[in-house]
């Protein structure tokens, strides 16, 4: 169902960002629909786990700490349809299972997911355990849950841009960032773009480069419209300029958002990320990873063991629905890559920003 975000609908204070990705409502979870943006700005309605799981496929919703966020209203919205059902308990447990575990599948890289998901199985199996166990206190127990992942998360990400930006040191700093790891990726504000909002607030002279990001073009589709939208002049560039851009001295530091990070410091983030930072160390630029704790898989040694999704091949070799190559083009479509901690300056994360060398266990 398509909708506008009701005015009666209360969204978390997202620090003075007009972006809000996602909010859960008594009809059910608003979602501003990635796929149409800039050109559609669309809210799709989402009532059950079913079409949340759906929609972090399609990537409706994207971005790590989004993913994780929009994965425990899918949880919610399980549980209110298994009470709107009238089922027994043992139903209710089942399909609150089952959502747990269709959620799991949608996108493998993001840690958030999981994270997310194992906030809300530990959340059931606490209620399930107490005395006074009836679904609407289960109901009401995932909800809590799930909104303070939500509210937990914002507050991260402000947290990261006060911190990140004060390493924006010089007056009309060039920033450049990969992929979109804004308000629209995350509860609100952003991570990467947290710390370019804080930073532009102390110094609106800042510029801000977005590569486009192939093939999704989340740079070009989604940073340049949320940082507009908030008032935060933006230059667009292909990914292949970087290189050039960094050369002509434009840019002072590198900031991306990340999917996983290994206890060694490597990172996942969006295909291309780690091209840009090779780039970033051969011009002696700092190349820095704003992420809350929450992405963090201290689980893994390095980036080596962190899975990596494979996407439709479409998404490289068809434009506008117009398809831009030969039939029998064979394709290679991984949507992250792994950035080995050596090539990062430091990880801003919610607490303090780390440095090189990690050890995060
Ligand atoms: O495939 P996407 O659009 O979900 O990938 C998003 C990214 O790679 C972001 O940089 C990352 O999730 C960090 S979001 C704060």
């Amino acid at each position: 169902m398509n909708a506008v975000l009701p005015r009666s609908v209360k969204s978390f204070n997202t620090f003075s960002s007009k972006v809000v990705a996602l909010v859960l409502s008594e009809e059910g979870a608003y979602l501003l629909d990635q796929t149409l943006l800039p050109l559609k700005v669309n809210y799709v309605l989402v009532n059950s786990s079913q079409d949340m799981a759906s929609a972090i496929q399609t990537m409706r919703v994207r971005g790590a700490p989004a993913i994780g966020i929009a994965a425990a209203y899918g949880v919610v919205l399980a549980c209110r349809e298994s009470l709107a059902l009238q089922e027994t308990i043992g139903q209710t447990l089942s399909r609150v299972g089952h959502a747990l575990k269709m959620l799991a599948e949608t996108r493998p890289t993001a840690v958030n997911l999981f994270w997310a998901l194992n906030r809300m199985k530990d959340c059931l199996n606490r209620v399930k355990t107490q005395a006074l166990f009836t679904q609407p206190v289960l109901l009401e127990a995932l909800t809590e849950e799930a909104l303070a992942i939500h509210q937990e998360d914002i507050e991260a990400c402000y947290a990261i841009g006060q911190l990140g930006s004060t390493l924006v040191k010089k007056t009309g700093a060039g920033i450049l960032t990969h992929c979109n790891a804004g308000a629209l990726a995350t509860g609100g504000y952003g991570t990467a773009l947290g710390v370019v909002r804080a930073a532009f607030a102390k110094d609106p002279t800042l510029r801000v480069y977005a590569d486009e990001t192939r093939p999704r073009q989340q740079g070009a589709r989604l940073t340049t419209w949320e940082l507009l939208e908030d008032g935060i002049p933006t230059t667009l560039v292909t990914d292949g300029m970087s290189g050039s851009l960094m050369q002509s001295g434009a840019i002072d530091m590198v900031i991306v958002g990340a999917d996983r990070i290994a206890a060694n410091g490597d990172v996942a983030n969006k295909i291309g990320t780690y091209n840009l930072a090779i780039v970033a160390k051969a011009h002696n630029i700092p190349f820095y990873v704003a992420a809350p704790c929450s992405t963090m898989d201290v689980s893994l040694d390095s980036g080596q063991d962190i899975p990596i999704e494979y996407r439709d091949n479409a998404e490289i070799g068809v434009l506008e629905g117009v398809s831009i190559c030969h039939p029998d083009t064979a394709f290679y479509n991984p949507g992250f890559d792994i950035t080995p901690a050596r090539y990062i300056t430091g990880i801003i994360t919610e607490k303090a920003i780390l440095k090189a060398p990690f050890c995060l266990r």
